[in-house]
């Protein structure tokens, strides 16, 4: 059904449908169609035409332009949502993705005909490992929780193997959700260790919850607030010292790319997120890549395949005994690694420091200049982003949601809000690496005019958004019953 006042050029393909009208010609099939019916089994045959919208090449061509450019995204608009780095994905990355070699390498090619792709995986690997301080790497999972879960599940196994039985992992309050999730899946009990009001770890707390029931500790460097943990190395030390691994969610590696490791600081584990770091595409669920990285007392249980190299010949060793076993069907998501090794060698060593340097820069910038008008959730210098609280706002009763509603309004998409959950009217502001000082100051004047709107004229910010397709939405339901499938009108 078209909404209220429904402009005609926001119409779904389906209501703009005309019979008859056609956006192709095929020539006359020159084999003979019913011969073809009469081998597919009666019970597959449609009984009547799909309904399908007839509309013309030009209808098509218009509409999908129409609706691409609707879509919010880092190639139109300034993307500064905290926790997810959304920055600029190089188109370089997209034409070595789509070399015939590698974009129309069949999955089941055997590995002698497919050196070229193992030996960028092999070396994707190596690269992601020197990166991390980490002795060995797997491709393999699909994301940053899928990565998450193969840890533990290496950690579970390497555990098992020694004849332990551990049945907790620790997680601080600040986590994000994947985290708990994943180990809760494991089949592992959550125990949340409190942080402190700065959102770094409390230490006394952590120790009074290590003993040998203890699997891991699982956390986020730099915090979820955006800080680096001061204490990181007496932490990981700590739990060693009480038998548990230490997993990093390295999803925010790219605050100290080339300034400090994962490995170096005493974790066991650690995970990448290559959409985030390494300019891959955010899948929207779909094909992403998050690869996961051991100490080598943990090497032996790594998901099966692992690319190998034997002198100038690259393969896939199955046969580990060990191993967690397959996560991902074929080799995982190729695509998603050849535009990774493409990112990693075009910025080099020095490059991807810089990377860092910037994204921690751009941040600090933002805070500064935000500080006078939001409240800051923990005092600075703050690494890749900046956790700010609308905690003044809500006095004049503008929320964050509100702030990040007006946002749009504005030409920003929002902030991450109400993350951290320790965080009162928490908005994260990732800006990353890739944004202009321009820019950074045009969405820092839209984040203090609407602060001042929230003393002067409230209404303004309660009736955003007014520019959108759509207006406020009830988000719990649209979550939870989301209406995807067009149906005709009776
Ligand atoms: C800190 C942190 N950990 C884990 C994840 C999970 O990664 P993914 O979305 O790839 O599953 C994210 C994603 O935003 C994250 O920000």
């Amino acid at each position: 059904m078209p909404y209220d006042n429904q402009p005609e050029y926001d119409r779904l393909v389906f209501e703009l449908s005309s019979p008859g009208r056609e956006a192709f010609s095929l020539p006359e099939p020159d084999v003979p169609v019913e011969g073809a019916r009469a081998r597919i089994p009666a019970g597959y045959l449609r009984r009547e035409p799909a309904a399908l919208p007839e509309v013309s090449e030009l209808d098509v061509v218009r509409h999908y332009s129409r609706l691409s450019q609707m879509n919010y995204g880092i190639d139109t608009h300034f993307y500064p949502l905290g926790s997810c780095t959304m920055k600029y994905n190089p188109r370089i990355n997209e034409d070595m993705a789509r070399l015939p070699g590698f974009g129309r390498l069949h999955p089941l090619t055997p590995a002698p005909h497919a050196q070229g792709a193992l030996a960028l995986m092999h070396r994707l690997a190596g690269m992601l490992a020197e990166i991390s301080g980490m002795d060995a790497v797997s491709l393999q999972p699909a994301a940053g929780a899928q990565g998450e879960m193969a840890g533990v599940l290496m950690i579970r196994a390497y555990h098992a193997a020694r004849g332990e039985r551990r049945t907790k992992v620790l997680v601080p309050d600040s986590a994000h959700g994947t985290n708990p999730a994943t180990t809760a899946l494991a089949g592992y009990e959550v125990i949340e260790v409190k942080s402190t009001p700065s959102g770094e770890v409390e230490v006394d707390d952590l120790e009074r919850h290590l003993g040998p029931d203890v699997a891991a500790f699982m956390i986020t460097v730099p915090n979820t607030l955006g800080n680096f943990e001061p204490r990181i190395v007496e932490i990981t030390e700590r739990c060693h010292a009480h038998g548990a691994q230490v997993y990093m969610d390295g999803a925010n590696l790219n605050a100290i790319l080339g300034i400090t490791r994962p490995g170096d600081l005493g974790f066991d584990v650690c995970h990448f997120n290559l959409h985030k770091t390494f300019t891959t595409p955010h899948g929207g669920g779909g094909p992403g890549a998050g690869p996961v990285g051991v100490k080598a007392h943990l090497e032996p249980f790594l998901p099966v395949p692992v690319v190998t190299k034997d002198g100038e010949r690259y393969g896939l060793d199955w046969k580990r005994p060990k191993s967690i076993g397959k996560l991902h069907g074929f080799w995982g998501n190729v695509g998603m690694l050849v535009r990774a090794y493409a990112y990693i060698r075009t910025m080099g060593a020095e490059g991807l420091r810089a990377v860092s340097d910037n994204a921690v820069l751009n941040a600090n910038y933002v805070m500064k200049r935000l500080e006078g008008h939001y409240d800051v959730a923990a005092a600075g210098p703050c690494m890749h982003e900046c956790v700010l609280s609308a905690r003044r706002q809500k006095k004049h009763g503008v929320s964050a949601m509100d702030v990040a509603k007006r946002l749009l309004d504005l030409g920003f998409y929002a902030p991450s809000t109400y993350f951290p959950l320790i965080v009162e009217e928490a908005l994260m502001v990732e800006p990353t690496e890739t944004e202009s000082k321009e820019t950074l100051d045009a969405f820092c004047d839209a984040m203090i005019r609407i602060a001042r709107e929230a003393e002067t004229d409230v209404s303004v910010i309660h009736a955003a958004p007014t520019t959108t397709p759509v207006r406020r939405l009830d988000q719990a339901r649209a979550a939870r019953e989301p209406s995807l499938r067009w149906r005709p009108e009776a």
